[in-house]
């Protein structure tokens, strides 16, 4: 859900990688947007949905949905990528827009901003491949990742309801995930 910033908090631009209707990882990006209030930063998701399929042939004059969004990302004190592990490694969608929020070559959007990391799956390792993965080529924008608190939902299908996570145990993890990045935040920035 896309909505402007509120008050003078911590700020966390938060990209989805799966544009599925019905998305386990939606529905962690909107149950953390809404505990985020009372447990640490603010959250605002990114629009990623309409990028094009990216083309250095456009990287000068991009799309105007490329322009609004590194405008948000650059207004936040970190990106948080919610993402789904498709066939071992990092979903096509995401890094799409990864690409395209990364050129030109020396673009401020991503380089030396912090960096967090959830995702949801259906099966029993929720994610931490392609969360390595991400993690690794990470590396690349010189960035501080968060790791103080990691979301590996696995079995997603059994954790949500109505387009938001119900487990309990995994709500305590998202609110101390919350608590920590407040923290880290603080310490980078
Ligand atoms: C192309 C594709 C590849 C997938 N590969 C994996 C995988 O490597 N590991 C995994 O745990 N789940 C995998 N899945 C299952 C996803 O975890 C499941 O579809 C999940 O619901 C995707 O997230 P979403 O609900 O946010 O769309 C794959 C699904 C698709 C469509």
């Amino acid at each position: 859900m896309y909505r402007p910033w509120e008050g003078d908090v911590m700020r966390v631009a938060a990209l989805c990688g799966s544009l599925r209707e019905g998305s386990y990882n939606q529905a962690l990006l909107d149950t953390v947007i809404d505990r985020a209030g009372a447990h640490g930063p603010e959250i605002v998701q990114v629009p990623i949905r309409d990028f094009t399929l990216f083309s250095q042939d456009l990287e000068a004059d991009p799309p105007a949905e490329v322009t609004a969004a590194k405008e948000l990302i650059q207004s936040a004190d970190c990106l948080l990528l919610v993402t789904p592990e498709y066939n071992f490694g990092v979903p096509g969608v995401l890094k799409n827009a990864i690409d395209w929020l990364s050129r030109p070559f020396g673009d401020p959007t991503l380089r030396g901003r912090g960096m967090a990391l959830m995702g949801a799956s259906t099966g029993y390792m929720g994610t931490v491949r392609a969360q390595l993965a991400w993690r690794q080529l990470w590396h690349f924008f010189r960035s501080p990742v968060f790791t103080d608190v990691e979301v590996l939902m696995t079995s997603a299908r059994d954790k949500v309801r109505g387009g938001q996570v119900v487990d309990p145990a995994t709500l305590e993890v998202l609110d101390r995930y919350l608590e920590a990045l407040h923290t880290w935040l603080g310490r980078i920035s």
